[in-house]
């Protein structure tokens, strides 16, 4: 378990690559003089840097990285050090081809790209040991040193992350021999008895592949298990290595949604979460939608640790990734880099400070370019930023958020929920999240994202969509959690498997809670087959629609077609000291925000501007001890808004008194410091 990391001021850098311009001194004095005038304070180094640091086996190379740590840190810039396994030299797989990945048709990847290894291979670990070890006996004490960045977004290769190689089966087969201990027990989780596909013998256990055992849900689970453990347990053994020599704290960065890895369970290693976040901005006509989920991705990073993070990465401009890379425009970077202090990050920083002048990410966003440096559109707003941020260092440092809701958004239900076949193919777990969330960050209600086993009762609004697989004991804890007074809300497709994804047998684990029986879920072609009338209005159901009966609740909303024309599609069940909500269909954004204005209200949670946020604005709030609470407003439209100030807020940084109609430009983010909350956080 790790410790806690704060750091004492609010963090602006990002990835420096000062190896690619080693015989360019003069380009290295400069960037010096360039961090220093945008208020850089700390920089990324070594990410990816295992040639230059380990040219041979054994042979070290760490002078320049040495010098480079301590020329920053005489001009007051700290460093946050890598450990180089984000990508490997090619004498290490040229000499020991078994560190790198077997694909899923047996074949073993090529030398080349990143995160190309296997993470089980005993090469690779001892490879990897030894560069780390020696990183961290040279540097990792130097007081330049702020915080350890271990590798860098595992399992980011563009594919699943998994490897098939030999070592991985056998290791696949121990954990499973681990978690079950008899093949019988394995047998009858997995339910092997369908197609006579019982295992008598652990070795004819492979991992799921498109050529062999494909359709197992039970294995494939498993699987999904055994390579996130595994990757996660390859990150302890960096962790291990760094720590022999340095105390220093440690993180890696995460990467949103990503769906190989139970970062839950990875960041308990960790002492600061940390992620890179490149929303894709202007890609679409609106950007409400790209703001409410990076909104979301931030929320889950604070939620890890119900604590402050990190913004590892992000780009000044635009990426090279995508099929089309639009710039952020005037206002959008300095916007989206306080919508993550405002949602929980201590930091902002950037991949990368100068441009590589070669290779696949040459074409990147950098703060500073090829052609003009530092006398661009891109330098100057990150030089705004960071005056900005260094005035607000201060107020904004060793706050937090303390948020009323929570979402589950369980990792081991991601898996299984989008493995399962039928009702529909390729059902999606994050939008089906994001479509709960969008409500609540509209109106300027913090929520967390909290695993199934998370305890519920810090919240009064427990949202869990689609929430096909119940944990055990989770049934009865939420039934706990609405007695004593929470409120739940759930939706369609719910509580049908168990963890191994064997389904229920009897009524919904929630009935009795719910006060419904769930008779069947039909799937329809496209949303808008059938209507949902609510409050006297007509709204599309989702393409989910499942049929229900009330046994104790009573009906928000009915279905208006097909046989099940009149039957519940929302229904309200008040049981104990709390009520239960289930969306029987998915619901267009219009209804859900009319469903959580009432739901909310009733709870007497509105938050701070909620009634008055125009569109496209929202508002975070950070807390200090004193209970002082700093509020940034967000505009997210590309044209200037009001919004209604209550009467006791000063704007943060020019100290003016905020009262009634208070403009904004367009992008823009205003930061106001009110009084402690009066009950309607
Ligand atoms: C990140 C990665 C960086 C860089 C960046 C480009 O995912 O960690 O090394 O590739 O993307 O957007």
């Amino acid at each position: 378990m790790g410790s806690r990391y704060e750091p004492d001021r609010l963090l602006h850098g990002g990835d420096y690559n000062p190896e690619q311009w080693l015989d360019h001194p003069e380009v290295l004095a400069e960037d010096i003089r360039l961090m220093k005038e945008a208020h850089i304070n700390c920089v990324t180094l070594g990410v990816f840097s295992w040639a230059t640091l380990e040219p041979e086996e054994g042979k070290w190379n760490f002078e320049w990285l040495e010098k480079m740590i301590g020329r920053l840190y005489d001009n007051g810039i700290g460093t946050v050090l890598a450990t180089p396994t984000g990508a490997m030299p090619h004498w290490l797989t040229a000499k020991y081809p078994e560190v790198m990945q077997v694909r899923e048709d047996g074949r073993r990847n090529l030398p080349g790209r990143r995160h190309n290894f296997c993470y089980t291979s005993p090469k690779m670990r001892e490879r990897s040991g030894a560069v780390n070890r020696e990183l961290s006996r040279r540097l990792g004490s130097h007081p330049g040193v702020l915080l350890w960045h271990i590798s860098n977004e595992y399992g980011g290769n563009g594919t699943d992350a998994s490897c098939h190689c030999e070592l991985c089966q056998e290791a696949f087969r121990g954990w499973l021999k681990e978690k079950y201990q008899t093949l019988d027990r394995l047998n009858g989780a997995w339910w092997t008895s369908f197609w006579s596909h019982t295992y008598t013998a652990w070795e004819q256990i492979h991992s799921p592949v498109p050529d062999g055992e494909s359709m197992l849900t039970g294995l494939a689970l498993d699987w999904r298990r055994f390579v996130s453990a595994g990757i996660t347990d390859f990150m302890k053994e960096e962790i291990r290595a760094v720590r022999e020599f340095s105390d220093r704290p440690v993180t890696t960065n995460f990467m949103e949604f990503f769906k190989p890895i139970d970062y839950h369970k990875m960041q308990e290693s960790l002492d600061i979460v940390s992620w890179d976040s490149y929303p894709a901005w202007h890609s679409e006509e609106d950007d409400t939608g790209t703001a409410m989920r990076a909104a979301a991705c931030h929320a889950l990073m604070r939620s890890m640790k119900k604590a402050p993070f990190l913004l590892m990465e992000s780009t000044p401009s635009g990426v090279n990734w995508r099929s089309f890379n639009p710039v952020k425009r005037p206002g959008m970077h300095e916007l989206s880099s306080l919508q993550a202090v405002a949602c929980g990050s201590d930091s902002v920083q950037y991949f990368q400070w100068r441009g590589s002048r070669g290779g696949y990410e040459k074409l990147h966003g950098a703060v500073l370019d090829h052609r003009n440096g530092a006398d661009s559109r891109t330098y100057r707003e990150v030089k705004r930023l960071g005056e900005r941020l260094s005035a607000l260092s201060e107020k904004v440092v060793g706050s937090g958020g303390s948020a009323s809701a929570a979402i589950i958004f369980d990792w081991e239900n991601w898996w299984a929920v989008e493995e399962t076949t039928g009702p529909i193919s390729g059902m999606e777990y994050v939008p089906a999240v994001l479509s709960q969330y969008r409500p609540l960050w509209e109106k300027g209600i913090d929520a967390d994202f909290i695993p199934m086993d998370a305890p519920l009762t810090d919240y009064r609004l427990v949202i869990a969509p689609l929430n096909y697989m119940y944990k055990k004991g989770y049934a009865e804890k939420v039934a706990r959690y609405v007695k004593e007074g929470g409120v739940y809300v759930t939706t369609c497709f719910s509580g049908l498997v168990d963890d191994t994804d064997l389904c229920f047998t009897g009524p919904h684990p929630l009935e009795e809670t719910l006060g419904i029986v769930v008779e069947e879920t039909d799937a329809l072609d496209h949303a808008g087959r059938n209507v949902v009338e609510y409050e006297g209005r007509k709204y599309a159901a989702g393409r989910l629609c499942d049929v229900v009966r009330l046994r104790g609740a009573s009906a928000l909303a009915e279905y208006g077609s097909d046989y099940f024309k009149g039957k519940p599609a929302i229904t309200e069940h008040a049981f104990g000291r709390g009520r239960a909500y289930y969306l029987a269909c998915e619901f267009p954004p219009e209804l859900l925000n009319r469903l959580y204005g009432m739901i909310l209200s009733d709870l007497g949670l509105c938050g701070s501007f909620a009634e008055k946020l125009p569109e496209g604005v929202t508002v975070n709030t950070r807390e200090k001890e004193t209970k002082e609470r700093l509020m940034f407003i967000q505009n997210f439209n590309p044209f200037p808004v009001e919004f209604s100030c209550r009467d006791d807020a000063v704007d943060a940084e020019t100290g003016e008194r905020l009262e009634g109609h208070c403009p904004m430009g367009p992008y823009a983010c205003r930061i106001c410091i009110c009084g402690p909350a009066d009950g309607r956080k």
